[in-house]
Order: C-alpha cells, then sequence, then structure tokens
C-alpha cells in the first residue's frame, strides 16, 4: 500500500462490485471498545458489510478486513487501543491486501496522526462516517492509498444502514446522537458533535419492526436522553417517546441510557412509575457528592437538588434500583471535599456505582485547570470509595433474598455454562441452574443468595 493519505470527501458514482458479485469469499473482524452507542455504531459497521457480501470471522487472523471502533473517553481506554492496533502490525506483514479500518470517537479525535502512529492502518473514518464504510473500503481498494473520512460535522441525520444485531433478545436504538452539555472533564461533545435527536415515528417504526423480529428488550440510547426532542421541530419530549414505545405490544422490556440529572422530569418519572413495561432503573450519573467539584464540572445541578430528585423517584417509583457514575480526583478536589463524596453516597444508598479516575482529556477545559490531582492519591480514595459502596451494594442486595423476581433470561451465564443469566427490572444479574430452553422469557426466580454484583437464584 502507499503512503499517500487520500481525503474522502464524499459519494462517487462509480460501479463497484460487491463482494458477493465477485464470487470471492471476504471475511469481516470488528473490535469494540467504549459504550452502547459504540456498539450499536459497530453493529451498523457489520450491517453495511454483510449487506455487501462480507462474511463476519470470529478469527482475526481469516479476516480480509479488520475495523477497531474506537472510544476516546479516558486515556486508559486509548492506551489498550493502541495496543491492539499494534497487534495488527503481525496481520498485515503476513497479508499485505488485509484492510486496516479505525471508526469512533478516537479516530475522529486523533484523524490522520492514527496514520503516522501505525502506518499499517488503511482507513481513518470518524464518528459521522460511519455510514460511508463500503465507498471508503472501495477506494482502498481501488486507489490502494490510506483513505481519511473524517467530517467535522455530522449531517443532521447520517443516512440509514442495515444492521447486523449481536444479540438476539435485546436491541440497541439510538434516539438521538451527540451531546451539547460540555462537562468540563469530557470529550465526548468534541467527538459526538452536537444533540440531533432522530424522528419519533423512524424510532418507533424501528422498534415495531425488532418487535416482529423476535425481540424482547430494547435500550433507548442517547448520551442525554432526557434531552430527547429539544433540538428538532417536533413537539415531542423524551416521555412522549417512551410512552409511544410502551404501546409496542411485542416489546416486554424498555430500558434506556443515559440520563442527565439535570434534565429528568417529572413527566418522566411518572410515565416510568405507571408503566409496567419500564425497567424500574434509574441511572443518574452524579459525578462528585461536593458542590465545589460539581460547579467546577459544570454538571448544571446541585447535591440538594439531585437528593430531592431521589426522594421523588422513590416516592414515585417505591421498588426503584438507582445507580450512579462517579469522578475521582477531579482537579481541586482535596481530602475535605472528597470526604463530602464519601458521606454523600452513603445517605443516597445506591444500588451500585460505577467509579472512574479523573483522566486528562486534552481540548477540554478542565485538562487546564489548576490543582490537578496525582495518581496515587486518586487510586487510595477510589479504593476507600468503592469499599464503602460495595457493603452498601450488599447491603441492599441482601434485603432481596427470599423474594421473587421477574427475570429476562439473556442466555448461559459467562462462568458456567451450565446455569442461565438473566436480568431484574432493576438491572442486577441473576444466575441459576439451567433447566429447559427459555432465552427472551420472562421467569419467576426465588432469590437464594444475594452479593455485590449478582444474585443466586432458583427457578419457581
Ligand atoms: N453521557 C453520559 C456518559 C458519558 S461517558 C453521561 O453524561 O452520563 C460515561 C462516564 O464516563 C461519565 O458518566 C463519567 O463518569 C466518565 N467520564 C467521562 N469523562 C471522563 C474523564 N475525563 N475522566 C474520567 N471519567 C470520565
Ligand atoms: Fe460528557 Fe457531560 Fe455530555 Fe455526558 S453529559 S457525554 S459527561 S459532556
Ligand atoms: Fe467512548 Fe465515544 Fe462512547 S468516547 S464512551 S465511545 S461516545
Amino acid at each position: 500500500m502507499s503512503n499517500h493519505i487520500k481525503v474522502f470527501s464524499g459519494p462517487t458514482d462509480k460501479k463497484t462490485d460487491t463482494v458477493a458479485d465477485l464470487g470471492k469469499e471476504k471475511y469481516f473482524f470488528t473490535y469494540t471498545f467504549g459504550c452502547q452507542m459504540n456498539e450499536n455504531d459497530s453493529e451498523r459497521l457489520a450491517g453495511q458489510l454483510r449487506s455487501t457480501g462480507y462474511q463476519h470471522t470470529d478469527n482475526m487472523e481469516q479476516a480480509d478486513v479488520i475495523l477497531i471502533n474506537t472510544c476516546c473517553v479516558r486515556e486508559s481506554a486509548e492506551k489498550k487501543i493502541y495496543g491492539k492496533i499494534g497487534e495488527l502490525k503481525r496481520l498485515k506483514t503476513l497479508n499485505p491486501n488485509l484492510v486496516i479500518g479505525i471508526a469512533g470517537c478516537m479516530a475522529q479525535k486523533d484523524r490522520d496522526k492514527l496514520f503516522k502512529k501505525a502506518p499499517h492502518i488503511d482507513i481513518v473514518m470518524g464518528t459521522h462516517n460511519t455510514h460511508q464504510l463500503i465507498e471508503l473500503l472501495q477506494e482502498v481498494e481501488q486507489s490502494r492509498d490510506k483513505v481519511l473520512a473524517v467530517w467535522d460535522q455530522a449531517e443532521r441525520l447520517a443516512p440509514e444502514v442495515p444492521t447486523i444485531r449481536k444479540n438476539q433478545i435485546s436491541a440497541w436504538v439510538p434516539i438521538m446522537y451527540g451531546c451539547n452539555n460540555f462537562c468540563t472533564y469530557c470529550i465526548v461533545p468534541y467527538v459526538r458533535g452536537r444533540e440531533r435527536s432522530r424522528p419519533l415515528q423512524d424510532i418507533v417504526q424501528e422498534i415495531e419492526q425488532l418487535g416482529k423480529e423476535g425481540f424482547k428488550e430494547i435500550t433507548l440510547l442517547g448520551q442525554n436522553v432526557n434531552s430527547y426532542g429539544k433540538d428538532s421541530e417536533e413537539n415531542v419530549d423524551f416521555a412522549d417517546l417512551l410512552q409511544a414505545v410502551d404501546k409496542i405490544q411485542s416489546i416486554a422490556r424498555i430500558r434506556y441510557m443515559t440520563s442527565h440529572p439535570r434534565d429528568m422530569s417529572d413527566k418522566v418519572i411518572q410515565t416510568i412509575a405507571q408503566s409496567s413495561k419500564i425497567c424500574k432503573h434509574f441511572h443518574l450519573p452524579i459525578q462528585s457528592g461536593s458542590n465545589a467539584i460539581l460547579q467546577r464540572m459544570n454538571r448544571g445541578y446541585t447535591v440538594e437538588y439531585y437528593i430531592e430528585l431521589v426522594k421523588k423517584i422513590r416516592d414515585l417509583v417505591p421498588d426503584a434500583s438507582i445507580t450512579t457514575d462517579l469522578i475521582i480526583g477531579f482537579p481541586g478536589e482535596t481530602d475535605e471535599l472528597f470526604a463530602e463524596t464519601l458521606e454523600f453516597i452513603k445517605e443516597i444508598q445506591f444500588d451500585a456505582a460505577y467509579t472512574f479516575l479523573y483522566s486528562i482529556r486534552s481540548g477540554t477545559p478542565a485538562a487546564s485547570m489548576d490543582e490537578q490531582i496525582q495518581l496515587p492519591v486518586k487510586k487510595a480514595r477510589l479504593q476507600q470509595l468503592m469499599d464503602i459502596q460495595n457493603e452498601i451494594s450488599l447491603a441492599i442486595n441482601r434485603k432481596s433474598e427470599g423474594q421473587i423476581v421477574e427475570v429476562m433470561v439473556e442466555g448461559p451465564s459467562k462462568n458456567d455454562a451450565s446455569r442461565w443469566m438473566g436480568r431484574t427490572g432493576t438491572n442486577k444479574i441473576v444466575i441459576w441452574d439451567k433447566g429447559e430452553e427459555c432465552i427472551g422469557d420472562l421467569k419467576m426466580i426465588k432469590i437464594m443468595q444475594a452479593q455485590t454484583w449478582l444474585f443466586k437464584g432458583q427457578m419457581v
């Protein structure tokens, strides 16, 4: 391959044969880092390849095309991805016709720098160019140049492309793209662009179709689902969308990710309270339990507001589970301010918390803030927080011992194939001894033993 980089500007009118037309078996392999949004994008990358005749393979060595869909939310993700890209060099040496493509958020951020760091890459495609995969592949195959397709801004809504879903029971459905919040630590608004909501009718149609295909659970995806509709001319909000999806008979469970506490409306909480299908699980990332830090993070709410919000949820949806995200060691987090977070998690009693060490993202406001926290301090705080939270999670879960809960069966347990794994509406994992084939069914399971992260149960 040449070292020339071609900047891909848009669709061409070249007639190109599909792989199937050429009568060759060709294989693709995808590897995905990051959030559910990225997982769903990978399903759309796979869908485009399958519709042009490529077959999926789990064996990288057999692949003609390898795509890495990347994340850059923290430095640790980027390090792992560069490691993975490095590993591909060997395969490229063995098979010079192998096409290596890098997609997603890190591709959007690092752009042509990726070709310099790893000259064995052929395609770099940004988050707004996912739908162009086939044209980019054809460009590489014809010109043997490297191809760069990274648009700064998205089209309002990218053209729909085929989707090949990994899971046959549970499907991800994006309802909006991008984020307008600019939390000071976060790279996402820079790599995913401004908020763009899909038309309500398109979303409903996609879910109706998924129902016909046998899917039982859907997860509505967006960086901030509570702002759904704010950017569009339709006079609809997230609660309206939930109500519309709730009416689709064939779908048994509705989930959504992620909601910003500031935008969680009473109407959404009431809609969830009244529905039997929308899961009673609220994931509301607080990020810090200190008002001083929340302000520096530009989160747009206070600890007091959040406490009130949780109270409202628990009043209206008494059996709800509440989970959160927390960033440890944000610039300016003193021992005293960190202690406020510890007090806060004791007060709220979250079912679970996902904890992250603050990671400097260059170009974001927090990266140039004073008082960056040293890594050993961050790590010690993380441990302290996790110890407390794990105790809380276990104590909450123990209260369910002896209860009978409704679980959607997802498949064999990853650690023990002789058991089924399923999830409660509150998003807790349950495992129990296998009986008859029942993937996708709702089953009543008695909780026998609670652990921090899962339940062991028994069929009733
Ligand atoms: N839009 C979602 C999630 C975005 S990223 C939301 O606002 O909730 C998922 C999580 O990663 C965030 O909730 C945050 O806790 C964490 N995160 C984002 N940027 C980070 C950074 N620079 N360092 C550490 N954690 C970060
Ligand atoms: Fe990042 Fe904040 Fe947007 Fe979430 S809401 S994606 S944390 S900027
Ligand atoms: Fe990562 Fe991009 Fe998602 S940065 S968390 S893959 S939006």
